[in-house]
């Protein structure tokens, strides 16, 4: 593999139009170039080819990429043998020896490919086996199943898996580094997995990342280990059973999202083939890019008790940020998918998840309704700091009205007095409107201190920010370091999505950090989403903004993450001006965070 600032360079320093017009004959319309597409069979000059986005497409076949790929298509080489012959033209040289990392992400894979093997085998052929065996059938998990979902069994002996991968050849290094063996005692080298059934968590493309392993003996271990983070395995990154769900979930325009990887095998056992679980974990921006590249219409079913509302909550909040509302599903007797198959069956599992799914508010007002003691005064205060609570996540006013009207009636109480609450306890922004008797609208922006501007000079740090952060994943993970947790308002939308879209992008193809089609995807990306593409294209465009030049983004993010603490402090102080004490506290944290600036 060749480096991503040398492909990064090329794209950079060549200009495609001069390359592809040694190839084929270009004309100029405006800004752009244009020519016979040479990949399809075509006599309109359909394809275009531009500098200033660095990046040829035909609008026909819809072939499009940078320099490079347009090189090795056209000629019929590998991406590296254009990227090579592409060097020689800007001075560089490129040696073959550059390939290291790409080779130890290989032989990382492989190994835990073949320790997928050996506890599948193990599964199937040995008397420890055969126990395991019946307790996956006892539980209704199939051999079909097994097969599917690659499970397998690791044994009680010590060293199993560590012997079968040494003989294979891997070295003990890699097996610690993966997580699969440590050294113990007198240094002698022991299984990490001992005596439990193993599940083989995979990554978005179906490599096998780690392992999650349960206990199927009596034990008094924890029920289910997973492999340590290592360089395959981030937690906060893996789907279960993703590879799979993906295919089906963009058919069908729908993803469940379980609690846990158990049942997302018995969906499956329902003929629900689109769902897919965190490893234990909370729901990420990661979890969330993956799940948006193939679907915004997300079923949240996790289990009816404490945690599982809980997750369902943060989940939800999660998403709001994203003004998705997913759906939910709660099913009865807090039962979870596994346990209601076992008593019901397949088939009424799968009816069930598919007609009871509703706006997870529904859930989360109907489960703090249910728990409502309306003859106790600090229960009906409790239950409306709930529902307040989480409708001040909705983006849109018709529903959060639907909830208060729907309190307001099931509580017996006036919607307008209901509405002052709401206004005063969480400081909804001035659009919610409370009607009062004499017909005058009183809006919480009375009580509220006035926006932050936002200057031109912050508006030109966005730019400036943006268009580093195109080019060079890590400014953009610097930026994102310093702005966590922060949205403005509605004053830089656009930027704000922009920076957005960049990231979800790198999440979606984290194989892209770092390389030169970092830039080149993000741009096509940008560029293709009409709302973003003007925007874009003059930022691109615009001579002076310098991407070489770090002290200017220095500069720029300095400037915003002023204007944040601005915007924050201005929060806190909304907050004390509210009554709400505990904004004291925070005011007093943010000046200790100033001084020790
Ligand atoms: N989990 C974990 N460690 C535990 C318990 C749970 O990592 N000790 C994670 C697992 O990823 C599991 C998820 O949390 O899939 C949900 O836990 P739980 O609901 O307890 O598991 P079930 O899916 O019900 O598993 P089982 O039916 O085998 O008990
Ligand atoms: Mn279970």
């Amino acid at each position: 593999m060749i480096p991503g600032n040398i492909r990064n360079k090329i794209i950079q320093d060549l200009s495609i139009v001069e390359v592809v017009s040694e190839y084929l004959p270009l004309t100029r319309k405006g800004n752009s170039y244009f020519g016979v597409c040479p990949f399809h069979d075509d006599k309109n000059p359909s394809m275009s080819v531009s500098d200033s986005v660095k990046m040829f497409n035909c609008f026909s076949c819809n072939t499009k990429g940078n320099v490079i790929t347009f090189v090795a298509k056209y000629e019929n080489i590998s991406y590296d043998q254009a990227t090579i012959k592409l060097a020689e033209r800007i001075g560089l040289k490129i040696s073959a020896n550059t390939s290291k990392e790409a080779l130890k992400q290989e032989r990382l894979e492989n190994i835990m490919n073949e320790a997928a093997k050996f506890y599948s085998f193990y599964l199937k052929n040995s008397d420890e086996g055969t126990e395991a065996l019946k307790y996956l059938h006892d539980r209704g998990i199939s051999d079909e199943i097994i097969e599917k979902f690659r499970i397998g069994l690791a044994p009680s002996l010590s060293d199993g898996l560590y012997q079968f991968l040494i003989k294979k050849g891997f070295s003990e290094l890699d097996l610690i580094e993966l997580g699969l063996v440590k050294q113990g005692e007198n240094n002698k080298i022991h299984d990490i997995f001992r005596i439990r059934v193993m599940f083989p968590l995979a990554s978005n493309n179906g490599k096998i990342v780690g392992f999650s392993g349960r206990i199927y003996t009596v034990s008094n271990q924890a029920k289910y280990i997973n492999s340590n983070e290592n360089v395959l395995f981030h937690k906060g990154e893996v789907l279960y059973n993703m590879h799979n769900a993906a295919l089906f979930a963009r058919q069908l325009d729908k993803i469940y999202l379980f609690e846990g990887f158990m049942d997302v095998i018995a969906a499956y056992r329902a003929g629900i083939k689109n769902g897919v679980a965190t490893m234990g974990t909370a729901l990420t921006k990661e979890h969330i890019a993956s799940i948006l590249s193939v679907t915004k219409n997300i079923v949240l079913c996790f289990d009816g008790d404490e945690a599982g509302i809980k997750a369902m909550r943060r989940s939800a909040k999660m998403l709001s940020s994203y003004n998705i509302i997913p759906e939910a599903v709660v099913l009865p007797n807090n039962q979870d998918p596994d346990e209601y198959i076992k008593e019901y069956g397949a088939k009424q599992l799968e009816a069930y998840l598919i007609s009871k799914a509703k706006p997870v508010y529904y859930w989360l007002y109907k489960l703090a309704y249910d728990k409502v003691i309306k003859s106790d005064i600090a229960s009906v205060e409790q239950f409306k700091h709930t529902v307040f609570e989480f409708i001040n996540e909705i983006n849109q006013e018709t529903i959060i009205d639907y909830y208060l009207n729907q309190m307001a009636n099931d509580l017996g109480i006036d919607i307008n007095s209901l509405k002052k609450d709401f206004v005063n306890k969480i400081g909804k922004n001035s659009s919610v409107e409370v009607n009062n008797p004499t017909n005058q609208t009183n809006t919480v922006s009375q009580v509220q201190l006035a926006e932050v501007p936002i200057t031109k000079a912050v508006r030109r740090a966005y730019q400036i920010i943006i268009k580093h952060c195109i080019y060079n994943h890590n400014k953009l993970n610097k930026y994102l370091a310093h702005t966590q947790d922060f949205f403005a308002g509605s004053g830089l939308v656009l930027e704000f999505s922009i920076i957005q879209a960049i990231e979800t992008e790198v999440l979606i193809n984290p194989k892209l950090l770092n390389t030169s089609k970092f830039a080149v995807h993000n741009i096509s990306v940008l560029c293709s989403d009409e709302q973003f593409k003007e925007y874009i294209e003059n930022i691109i465009n615009d001579k002076f903004i310098d991407i070489s030049n770090d002290d200017d983004f220095e500069q720029s993010l300095n400037l915003i993450i002023k204007f944040i603490k601005k915007v924050k402090t201005r929060d806190i102080k909304n907050r004390i001006i509210r009554g709400d004490d505990s904004a004291i506290n925070d005011f007093t944290a943010s000046k200790k965070d100033e001084n020790n600036l």
